[in-house]
């Protein structure tokens, strides 16, 4: 044994019987916190985390661990229908329980509590921690890159790459294949080797483009969307569009696999993504009202992601603009930090100006009706001009600005869901019904005049009004309500204080 390899062992041995000897302690950064959830990464009902959380979604608990990345995202979003717990000290989400107003009871939890001492103390330790292994990181990866050059050169193979026992997460099975390749989504056979591994677990939605069914991969979820025969032109169409733009984006729902089977003669067309368990913004919008500030926070991160569709980048890792034609609170999903991402591009034109391109694809499906601008019920628009279709997006953006809007509450006035021009059309409006209401009699959604009193409201509103201008071009773009929307932005503490109200 030479003297490195020995100093290594005892170095390890060291780490090892420390870390035993406090095993429910903080002394390897993490804490251990309790651990309840269908994921399958609980061990002994605990798990190590930098913070422990609780989390109720209409009915449904978990308890786990979060890293500090999580942390940021996750744990300042509470909804009437949708409360997070943190905390950071072992085995604190132990007594969580259901927020406040869900059955009348009250939470037992504490709030967080900010503990400045602890915090320095978990710091510096992190910090020595976090030094002593990176050093005997560095020296053990020296050592073996010594070896490995060593064995390459005495028997010419290097680098096979083993497996290593972890199971796979499809992030990580991503990142490995589309940093370094083209950068715009998983290579098809992998693609279909994780599909066909999908348990599918419970349907969540159903309509006239098929179903979407919560599945499990490698115990993670995912959403599968199962396309109807009569609507396959959809999926060819997002599938081409996820498998040759680079579309991974906060606000733009995270693209998967695509996967076609041949099943009793019959084809079934599959379309994997992330799954947000809060469902559409429709669903969503059922539940109960929202603060003005969780409303601006939806709506700037639906104009971020038409913002994202809407805008070519002219690079390597480049895209083209792309309008979605389609938009509407269905096709909106909401994340859990209370962010929303847009969803399905089985309608959607490209247009690349640098390489003079505009691809209308082959759908003959057509956007939904309640949400068709004026330009489009009177056949006026120009189909063979792409800023048309960005205008028809802006249109439908203050539809779903209004749906939002009218979920929000001030002076505690809120509006029941109704869906855009519920007061002018029956349900599943017929083209020649909305022609009338849009374009002959040019009417708009009605405001609330409690919208008017508030100051991120009223600036919702004025936004509203100036994306549903009959004049198409006289819309705002969606670069021009994103800024004018960050300019209103929460305050820092804002969701630091609502999670603080709500426990
Ligand atoms: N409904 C439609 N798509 C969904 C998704 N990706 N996650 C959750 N529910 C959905």
């Amino acid at each position: 044994m030479d003297g490195s390899l020995g100093f290594t062992l005892v170095l390890v041995g060291l780490l090892l019987l420390t870390s035993a000897r406090h095993a429910d302690s903080e002394d390897d950064g993490k804490l251990l916190c309790m651990c309840e959830n269908a994921k399958g990464t609980c061990v002994n009902d605990t798990c190590r985390g930098d913070v422990c959380f609780y989390t109720w979604v209409q009915g449904h608990e978990e308890k786990g661990c979060f890293s500090n990345h999580d942390y940021r995202e996750q744990c300042f979003t509470s909804f009437e229908r949708f409360h997070v717990y943190c905390c950071r000290e072992s085995r604190c989400n132990a007594a969580a329980t259901p927020p406040p107003n869900i059955n009348g009871e009250t939470s037992t939890v504490a709030p967080l509590q900010p503990r400045p001492e602890l915090w320095i103390a978990a710091a510096l330790l992190l910090f020595v921690t976090a030094a002593g292994l990176c050093g005997l990181l560095i020296f053990l990866r020296l050592r073996r890159a010594h070896v490995r050059l060593k064995n390459a050169d005495e028997h010419d193979i290097s680098m096979l790459k083993v497996p290593n026992g972890e199971d796979p997460t499809y992030g990580g099975i991503y990142d490995e294949f589309c940093t370094s390749g083209s950068g715009t989504g998983l290579p098809y056979l992998v693609q279909r080797t994780m599909a066909r591994q999908i348990s599918l677990v419970e349907c969540v939605g159903k309509g006239r483009y098929g179903e979407v069914w919560r599945g499990t991969w490698m115990g993670e979820s995912v959403a599968v969307k199962i396309f109807s025969s009569r609507d396959e032109q959809s999926w060819f169409r997002e599938t081409e569009i996820y498998n040759t733009v680079q579309l991974r984006h906060d606000n733009i729902l995270g693209f998967i696999a695509s996967d076609m089977t041949s099943k009793n003669s019959s084809t079934q067309l599959w379309l994997v993504t992330h799954f947000h368990e809060l469902g559409s913004l429709y669903d969503f919008l059922q539940y109960g009202g929202l603060e003005p500030e969780s409303c601006l926070k939806m709506c700037l991160s639906v104009a971020c992601g038409l913002v994202h569709l809407h805008t070519e980048i002219v690079s390597s890792q480049g895209k083209p603009a792309i309008a979605h034609r389609d938009l509407k609170s269905r096709n909106i999903l909401v994340k859990r930090n209370g962010q929303c991402c847009i969803a399905d591009l089985g309608l959607a034109v490209i247009h690349s100006q640098s390489n003079d391109y505009l691809d209308v694809g082959h759908n003959p499906r057509v956007g939904t009706k309640r949400y068709m601008a004026p330009e489009v019920l009177d056949e006026s628009i120009r189909m063979d001009i792409f800023e048309s279709y960005k205008q028809t997006d802006i249109w439908a953006l203050a539809l779903v600005f209004w749906e939002i809007s009218c979920r929000t509450t001030v002076n505690g006035i809120v509006e029941e869901y109704r869906p855009p021009f519920f007061d002018l059309v029956p349900s599943d409006p017929s083209f020649e019904e909305m022609k009338k209401v849009v374009c002959v009699d040019q009417q708009r959604p009605s405001l609330h005049n409690r919208l008017h009193s508030h100051p991120i409201m009223s600036s919702i509103v004025k936004i509203m009004k100036e994306c549903w201008f009959q004049n198409a071009p006289a819309r705002l773009t969606a670069l021009r309500v994103k800024k004018t929307l960050s300019k209103l932005d929460l305050p820092a503490d804002f969701s630091i204080k609502k999670l603080k109200q709500d426990f």
